[in-house]
């Protein structure tokens, strides 16, 4: 199975998302067996579930909080997605690590939450460029995998997203993507071991259509997280039927 999903992180209102749907549905191939995702804004989650979810896409949160309800100005909770048309949510982002103090701890809860409301968590992790440079990468990835031993197994996906490839037109070359990968299945295998789970893992950072065709022939590269690329639908759509 390949997956591609759409990040806009805080782009687009209500007319661009229209336009955006209409013009990618009427590009991809009805027979495509990608699983295709979109994580709009808050906004837009019912707007685009309604126009992509009859199609057979999956929307994904961009973030949820690990309770279900109560005084947290300014978040959204498991259910909430869920009521808006989520099947899944994005948690630990390094945006919102970086940006707003997301902890390994908070992510646990929350992975724990996104569960216990069926929603399909993507964990994203993924190295800073000066944990890269110290050589610090894969400590990184297992640190960041370790909630797993509090969360204990369940439906997941994983995306690597180094954090200096987002963004910056800078992807991580085939070797770089080949050994996180390599390595993150390993770790996944020891916390899912005798479980029933086989979590796919998407590459994230400045995927294009031109670079993605090598990254999805890399062994353990299910598919793309994608941003910047995400927000044009022909290039999109692009991706969706390399990756179907
Ligand atoms: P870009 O594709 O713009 O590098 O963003 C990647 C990303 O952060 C997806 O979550």
């Amino acid at each position: 199975m390949r997956c591609v999903v759409a990040n806009w992180k805080m782009n687009l209102t209500k007319d661009e998302a229209q336009a955006f749907c209409e013009d990618l549905l009427g590009r991809m191939a009805p027979e495509s067996e990608a699983e295709v995702g979109i994580a709009p804004p808050f906004t837009l989650l019912h707007q685009v579930s309604d126009l992509v979810r009859p199609r057979g896409l999956q929307v994904f949160g961009q973030n949820g909080h690990a309770e279900a309800k109560g005084a947290f100005t300014g978040e959204i909770s498991m259910p909430q997605l869920r009521d808006a048309g989520c099947s899944g949510v994005l948690l630990g982002h390094s945006e919102r690590r970086q940006f707003f103090g997301e902890t390994d701890v908070a992510l646990a809860k929350k992975v724990k939450a996104a569960w216990q409301w069926d929603l399909l968590p993507l964990l994203c992790i993924g190295e800073t460029l000066e944990q890269r440079d110290a050589g610090q990468t894969l400590d990184v990835l297992a640190q960041q995998l370790a909630i797993l031993a509090e969360t204990g197994p369940g439906p997941l996906w994983v995306a690597y997203e180094p954090v200096w490839a987002i963004g910056t037109g800078r992807r991580a070359e085939a070797a770089q993507v080949r050994e996180a990968h390599a390595f993150i299945r390993t770790e996944l295998n020891r916390h899912l071991a005798g479980t029933e789970y086989r979590v796919p893992i998407l590459y994230g950072g400045s995927v294009t259509p031109e670079s993605f065709p090598e990254l999805l022939g890399i062994p353990e590269v299910a598919g793309g997280l994608v941003g910047g690329a995400s927000l044009d639908p022909r290039k999109f759509a692009e991706l969706v039927k390399q990756a179907g």
